[in-house]
C-alpha cells in the first residue's frame, strides 16, 4: 500500500507540536482522505509588489482615496516568491494558491508580455521542483488600468477580453497546474455594500465613488470601474458580465487543457437566522451568492472562501454576542463558520467543495492558532455527511496588503518585515503545518 509521506511521520510529529496532533487521541483523531490538500493562499497584487499597471494602483494613488496605506513594495513576492515557496514546503504543507496578475501579462490591451508569462511559468516549476501543487487563480481581483478605463466589468467588451486573457495565460501555463480557477469572488462586487461587516460596506459607497470618478477625471474617460468595487454603477449588468466571463474563461482554459479542473472561488458566509429571521436570511442568500452556486454547476470544483457568520434576525443582522470573542476589526471569530459556509454552497451547487480561502484578521497568533484546528475538525463533520472535500487552503502564507484597509490587518502565518522582507512563520504556521503532515486533526 502506498503510503503518504505526511502519514509516515504522523507518529513522529504527535507531541511535538504544541495544541495540536499530540493533544488529539487515537479516537477523537479525525483523518481526511489521502488526497485532501493542505496549504495557504496569496494573491499576486496583495504581495508582489509595484504592479503599477493595476487599476487597485491608480485607486491607491487618486485623491480623495480611500485607501490607508499604498501596496508598494507589499511582500516583494514578485522577487522573493522562492522563498515563499520554500516556506509551504518547509512548514509542511503541499498546496500553494496564487494569482497571476492580468496588469503584467496584459499591460496594453492585446499586448501580450512572454516575459511575465515566464515569469509565472517559474513560479509553477518552482512549485514542482519543490512537491508543491499549483493552485492558479487567473484573476484575483485586479484587472489592468486599460480594462479599467473601459469601465471595466460594466463594458460589453469586458467577457471577450478576458477570456482571451484567459486563452492566452492558459497556452503559457496550465502544463504544470493542478487546479486553476477563473475568478475570486466574483459575487462579491457590487455586493460589498452589505456584505462588509459593521456596516463598513454602506459608509464606503460615496467615497468608493467619488474616487472613481477622480482617477476617470485623470485618465479622461467616462468610467474607471475596478474590479472590486463597493460602488457599483449597475451591479446587475457587471454580475452578468461576470458570470459570463467566467464561463467563458473557463472554456477558454478547458480548449486548451481539458483534463484541468476549473472552478470558481465564492465568498460565502454561514449566514444563520433566529427565529423570524429566515426570509431575510434567505433573501440574502439569493442575493449574495445563488447565481453564482447556479452559474458554477458545470465546474469541476467549487472554491468556497468564508471568513464570517452572519446571524439574522427579523429585522436585519443580529449583534455579535456580547461574550464573543473577536478579532482585530471587532468582528466575531466563529470557527465553524467554514463548516456552515460548505454545507450551504454544496446543498446549492453539489460540486466537489475546495476551500481555497479561510482565515482571521488577529494581532494575536494565539487566536489563530486555536482557530485553524476548530475549523477544521467541524471542515471534518461536514465531509463525514457526505460533502466531497478537495482541500484547505489558509488565508494567507503571509501577512500582506489587505486592499484599501492597507497593512492593518494581519492575515498571515508568516510575518512580513516590511522593510527586510523578511519571512517568520507565526506558531500558528506550526500548527497547520502539524495538522498537514498528520492529515488529520
Ligand atoms: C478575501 C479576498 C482576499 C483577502 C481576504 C482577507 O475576500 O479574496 O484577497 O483580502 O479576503
Amino acid at each position: 500500500m502506498h503510503l503518504k509521506r505526511r502519514t509516515l511521520l504522523t507518529g513522529a510529529l504527535a507531541g511535538l507540536v504544541p495544541g495540536t496532533v499530540g493533544r488529539a487521541s487515537a479516537a477523537s483523531r479525525r483523518v481526511f482522505p489521502e488526497e485532501f490538500r493542505w496549504g495557504a493562499a496569496t494573491a499576486a497584487y496583495q504581495v508582489e509588489g509595484n504592479n503599477t499597471n493595476s487599476d487597485t494602483w491608480a485607486l491607491e494613488h487618486a485623491d480623495p482615496t480611500t485607501f490607508t496605506d499604498m501596496s508598494g513594495d507589499a511582500a516583494n513576492s514578485f522577487e522573493l516568491w522562492p522563498r515563499d515557496l520554500d516556506l509551504v514546503i518547509t512548514l509542511g504543507l503541499d498546496t500553494y494558491r496564487f494569482s497571476l496578475e492580468w496588469a503584467r501579462i496584459e499591460p496594453a490591451r492585446g499586448q501580450f508580455s512572454v516575459a511575465m508569462l515566464d515569469h509565472y511559468k517559474r513560479i509553477i516549476e518552482g512549485c514542482h521542483a519543490r512537491g508543491i501543487t499549483p493552485v492558479v487563480t487567473f484573476n484575483h481581483f485586479t484587472t489592468p488600468i486599460w480594462f479599467a478605463a473601459k469601465g471595466g466589468w460594466s463594458s460589453p467588451e469586458a467577457v471577450d477580453l478576458f477570456a482571451r486573457f484567459c486563452e492566452t495565460a492558459a497556452r503559457h501555463l496550465t502544463d504544470g497546474m493542478a487546479f486553476a480557477t477563473t475568478l475570486n469572488e466574483p459575487n462579491l462586487v457590487g455586493m460589498l455594500e452589505v456584505a462588509l461587516p459593521g456596516g463598513r460596506g454602506r459608509k464606503l459607497m460615496g467615497p468608493d465613488k467619488k474616487m472613481s470618478e477622480a482617477v476617470a477625471r485623470r485618465l479622461g474617460v467616462d468610467l474607471f470601474l475596478a474590479g472590486n468595487p463597493i460602488y457599483v454603477p449597475d451591479r446587475h449588468v457587471v454580475q452578468a458580465n461576470l458570470i459570463a466571463g467566467h464561463k467563458a474563461g473557463r472554456a477558454a482554459i478547458k480548449s486548451v487543457r481539458g483534463d484541468l479542473p476549473v472552478g470558481v472561488s465564492l465568498a460565502i458566509n454561514d449566514d444563520q437566522a433566529i427565529a423570524g429571521g429566515e426570509p431575510l436570511r434567505d433573501s440574502m442568500r439569493r442575493e449574495l451568492y445563488d447565481p453564482w452556486l447556479e452559474a458554477a454547476r458545470d465546474d469541476d470544483f467549487l472554491g468556497v472562501q468564508n471568513y464570517y457568520r452572519a446571524v439574522w434576525g427579523p429585522d436585519g443582522k443580529v449583534p455579535i454576542p456580547d461574550d464573543a470573542i473577536v478579532n482585530s476589526s471587532g468582528s466575531e471569530i466563529y470557527a465553524a463558520s467554514l463548516a456552515g459556509a460548505v454545507r450551504y454552497a454544496y446543498s446549492r451547487c453539489p460540486r466537489p467543495v475546495f476551500v481555497t480561502e479561510h482565515g482571521v484578521a488577529t494581532d494575536d497568533d494565539a487566536q489563530r492558532a486555536a482557530f485553524i484546528p476548530a475549523a477544521l475538525r467541524a471542515l471534518h463533520d461536514v465531509m463525514q455527511e457526505g460533502i466531497p472535500l478537495k482541500g484547505y487552503l489558509h488565508w494567507s502564507l503571509l501577512d500582506n496588503y489587505e486592499w484599501f484597509h492597507g497593512y492593518g490587518p494581519r492575515y498571515g502565518l508568516c510575518d512580513v518585515d516590511r522593510t527586510s522582507f523578511a519571512r517568520t512563520p507565526k506558531p500558528s504556521a506550526h500548527v497547520l503545518g502539524a495538522l498537514a503532515r498528520a492529515n488529520a486533526v
